[in-house]
């Protein structure tokens, strides 16, 4: 195994994927142009009233914000959310628990604390999450001190854990269960009964189910369900579940660092608690154009249309290669390269070959204990670029790998 594809299994803060990728690719000469779908950073246009709403609030920047955030930012997160979801609308408002966050990125690495200390009772605490995953998942229970406990989320079980094999000894020690849907890297959506599982799971055993939620708002056919509706219709409140949201792909701001995380009221205060000593802040100017931005529907739908239009064209163009799926929801590819030599392989051979950069499946995973890896077989393309140069690009992959 070359350093660069060494999974870093003791290390609680391993390098990020794109490090990884970084270190591959080093001395590498791309062969064209580079086009990079290796990076989930949205490329279309930003909301054009961001910048009104951030200068008309920019007196703000001279102030210390509220860790829990403005009255107007939490009833603008509660609005979308009822609109988003409708049982959500029916509940009373404060069996909502809500709070900004810089970006999810960060709130999914400190939820884990605070998880930890609702179940102090557990001596081995254990944080299950599924593989390949998102990175951040990993760091934050490394660091947290809990073991993570890596759930096969493979096509056999529709690229979803499978709940029903979580072990009755995991459930017991478990503080709380990262479940990201639609999934990055693949796509996978859970269903309303498939959640309605993992809730149910959540709250015989007793930990938080942390529904990454932060591409529901980019999808294929119908809204992806989400954890906060699926509780809600179950009755008895939010009890044991939080989603994230992240204004970062529903409205193409992964610099604002904008989303929130909404749910268990009870968790939610005792989280802010905490975050209110360690985490940053959202800037007031920030959370005064994320208000705006929750409100607005319209660059949501016409962000969803340039994807669709996107994946059209690799309906077209992959279909019957590489495996090709077209995912249910988010922006990814998750193609098979098994007979490119893998992931890291082909991500050279496209690299050098046309230019193209994607991210080797296995930077998404960890080795399981066979020395398998569920990401090997795997690229990752993020479908961030504009129509005609994700065309280019697909089509010089499927020049390159023929
Ligand atoms: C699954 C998933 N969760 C969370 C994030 C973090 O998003 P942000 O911090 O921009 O809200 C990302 C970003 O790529 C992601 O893919």
């Amino acid at each position: 195994m070359s350093p660069a594809s060494a999974a870093p299994a003791e290390n609680p803060a391993p390098q990020s994927p794109f490090q990884r990728l970084d270190v591959l690719l080093e001395g590498l000469e791309p062969g064209a142009e580079v086009i990079d779908l290796g990076v989930g950073e949205p490329r279309h246009p930003m909301p054009d009233f961001l910048m009104p709403a951030l200068i008309e609030a920019q007196a703000g920047f001279s102030k210390y914000p509220p860790i829990k955030g403005t009255k107007a930012f939490r009833e603008a997160a509660a609005a979308w959310l009822a609109r988003r979801y409708p049982p959500l609308a029916e509940l009373p408002r404060d069996e909502l628990g809500i709070l900004p966050l810089s970006g999810t990125r960060e709130g999914l690495f400190y939820v884990v604390f605070s998880a930890m200390a609702r179940r102090r009772d557990i001596e081995q605490a254990a944080i299950l999450l599924p593989n390949p995953f998102y990175h951040t998942y990993a760091s934050a229970a490394g660091a947290s001190g809990a073991e993570p406990v890596f759930l096969a989320a493979g096509p056999e079980t529709g690229f979803l854990p499978d709940l029903g094999a979580i072990g009755a000894d995991t459930l017991a020690r478990t503080v709380a269960f990262f479940l990201c849907s639609p999934s990055n890297p693949q796509g996978a959506v859970a269903d309303a009964s498939y959640l309605e599982q993992a809730i149910e799971l959540a709250r015989r055993h007793d930990f938080l189910l942390i529904a990454d939620e932060c591409y529901s708002e980019i999808y294929t056919r119908s809204p992806p369900p989400g954890a906060l509706e699926i509780a809600a219709r179950m009755g008895a409140g939010l009890g044991n579940v939080i989603s994230m949201q992240s204004l970062s792909k529903r409205s193409n701001l992964p610099g604002l660092r904008a989303g929130f995380c909404a749910g268990d009221p009870v968790f939610i205060g005792d989280f802010a608690t905490f975050r209110g000593t360690v985490a940053p802040q959202m800037p007031l100017p920030v959370q005064h154009a994320s208000v705006a931005v929750l409100a607005d529907e319209a660059h949501v739908e016409a962000n969803r249309a340039l994807y669709a239009k996107k994946f059209d064209a690799a309906d077209r163009i992959l279909d019957g290669k590489l495996g090709y799926y077209r995912p249910e929801g988010g922006f990814f590819l998750w193609l098979d390269v098994a007979a490119h030599g893998g992931g890291e392989r082909a991500v050279k051979t496209l690299w050098k070959g046309c230019g193209v950069k994607l991210l080797p499946g296995r930077f998404l995973a960890r080795d399981n204990a066979d020395g398998t890896n569920p990401g090997a077989d795997y690229v990752r393309a993020a479908m961030v670029q504009d129509l005609a140069i994700t065309e280019t690009a697909l089509l010089r992959i499927v020049e390159t790998l023929k």
